[in-house]
């Protein structure tokens, strides 16, 4: 779980965050897609050619979804039940996948605010998407 001072240094960076979720959650997606292409098969249905709309539509519902994990902060099991199920019973995401989606997210909030993302806030960061991981794929097993 994450420590009071994690969950702060989360939800500060959060607000800058939230200001670009269409930029940021597209990035994210195109970094997935274009560093790990294997991810690419569970989005046979999309357009995935770099700033498609799909790929924008796409990448503001992901990020939306973390916002709502960091609004329930101290709920984030309960804020993303539904995500979990449809996760795990009707996509069947290899958990594989989500570490790899996770590391082009803070990639991409890295790159965009280089001096809000100190070595304290990678690391809370990192725990805080740790927690939606096991959240979204807790209930494959
Ligand atoms: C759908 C969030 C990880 C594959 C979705 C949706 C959200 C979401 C909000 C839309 C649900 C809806 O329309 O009701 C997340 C979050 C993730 C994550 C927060 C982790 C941080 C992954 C990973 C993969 C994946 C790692 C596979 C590489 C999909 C697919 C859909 C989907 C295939 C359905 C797309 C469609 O047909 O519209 N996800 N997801 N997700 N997700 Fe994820």
């Amino acid at each position: 779980t994450l420590t009071q001072a994690e969950k702060a240094a989360v939800v500060a960076i959060w607000g800058k965050i939230a200001a670009q979720v269409d930029a940021l959650g597209t990035e994210s997606l195109e970094r997935l897609f274009s560093s790990f292409p294997q991810t690419k098969t569970y989005f046979p249905h999309f357009d995935l050619s770099q700033g498609s709309a799909q790929l924008h539509d796409h990448g503001s519902k992901v990020l939306g979804a973390i916002g709502e994990a960091v609004k329930n902060i101290d709920n984030i099991t309960g804020a993303l039940a539904t995500l979990s199920e449809l996760h795990a019973y009707i996509l069947r995401v290899d958990p594989v996948n989500f570490k790899l989606l996770s590391h082009c997210i803070l990639c991409s909030v890295a790159a965009h605010f280089p001096s809000d993302f100190t070595p304290e806030v990678h690391a809370a960061w990192d725990k805080f998407l740790s927690k939606i991981t096991s959240v979204l794929t807790e209930k494959m097993f």
